[in-house]
């Protein structure tokens, strides 16, 4: 996946930025803001080694590894369909793509870690509810046709939430998710067709199950473009730093309008009876999104919050031994490295 525009600043984080603001800058570096602004104006990549205001550092760090985050919690709803997969074709799909997620959450903690945070800092905030991840996850699984959906819709719109960030002005960010988009790419298709595959050769309780899981789906899928852009209050600032290309609306509206081809070969309807095409916007119109669910399954009350983060502190908990063997096996290479170095 999965990013979701989670334009929401913590307490500590709008104090901080209230009193960065407030600091009486030394010459040197408003400076160094000055270049940092030409060269984000210039369209430049910032490095990981190149001066860059703190507020910016903790914006990408936040939204990094809230990305990061949500790759790891998002193995959670398909995991639980590995070992139930209809078909081997289907379960060795199913496994490259969930192994695929995991490695998506670990480029991107490396990349947050470039910014000078920690992964054991990451891994806890995330653990102890304090970080955010995509609310999506914190829906659950409950048909094989799930499998499908989300390979459709979620990774689908998680596509058109990353394209943009390919370009993002943090450089080790922008190239990690070069790589993570092409491998969304190949999510999104296997959804698809698994999909097609039950509707044109499935029977009638396969396609119903295909319908239901759309329905249960959707909705949730457009909330992962975040808040209107009205309720987005970062996302000038985001979007003049060139972290943030598309607005959450617009990228919503393009999924939308992508989508709607889609589910009319596969056969299926999207829940929105408001749903029709507007020729004046050139765009379709959608029925209202209910923000309040949204904002509660966000605020840790959705339908599997509890039992998601429970699952990811267990499998912390469960490795501490395989970091400690890591950690010990490497202690033993430096000290024979430094025996060898010794004798020669
Ligand atoms: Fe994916
Ligand atoms: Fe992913």
């Amino acid at each position: 996946m999965y990013t979701q525009s989670m334009d929401t600043l913590s307490a500590e984080d709008k104090a901080m930025e209230a009193a960065s603001k407030a600091k009486l800058r030394s010459a040197d570096e408003l400076q160094s803001q000055q270049r940092f602004d030409a060269r984000i104006d210039a369209g430049d990549f910032i490095e990981a080694k190149d001066w860059m205001p703190e507020h910016y550092r903790k914006t990408l760090v936040r939204q990094i590894s809230q990305h990061a985050h949500s790759e790891f919690v998002g193995m959670l709803p398909e995991g639980n369909w590995i070992s139930r997969a209809p078909t081997l074709k289907r379960k060795a799909i199913l496994l490259s793509k969930v192994q695929d997620e995991a490695g998506h959450g670990l480029y991107l903690y490396a990349a947050a870690e470039t910014l000078g945070t920690s992964r054991d800092q990451l891994l806890d905030a995330l653990h102890t509810g304090k970080a955010k991840y995509s609310s999506i996850f914190n829906y659950p699984t409950l048909t094989w046709a799930d499998m499908g959906v989300i390979g459709w819709l979620v990774d689908g719109a998680a596509i058109m939430n990353q394209v943009p960030l390919c370009r993002c002005s943090y450089a080790p960010y922008a190239r990690a998710m070069v790589r993570i988009c092409r491998e969304e790419s190949f999510h999104q298709r296997q959804g698809y067709e698994a999909l097609l595959t039950m509707m044109t050769q499935g029977t009638a309780a396969q396609r119903a199950m295909v319908q239901d899981a759309v329905n249960r789906w959707w909705w949730p899928s457009l909330m992962m473009f975040g808040p209107p852009d009205a309720e987005s209050p970062n996302s000038e600032q985001s979007m003049r730093w060139g972290i943030k290309r598309i607005s959450n609306d617009d990228l919503r509206q393009k999924f939308v309008d992508a989508t709607v081809e889609q589910a009319s070969i596969l056969g299926v309807s999207l829940p929105d009876p408001l749903l029709t095409w507007n020729d004046t916007r050139q765009h379709y119109d959608m029925g209202p999104i209910d923000w309040p669910e949204f904002w509660q399954v966000v605020g840790g009350d959705g339908p599997c919050n509890k039992e998601r983060l429970a699952a990811r502190v267990d499998a912390w908990d469960n490795g501490a031994w395989v970091r400690e063997a890591a950690l010990a096996h490497a202690e033993k290479q430096v000290a024979k490295q430094a025996q060898h170095a010794m004798a020669a």
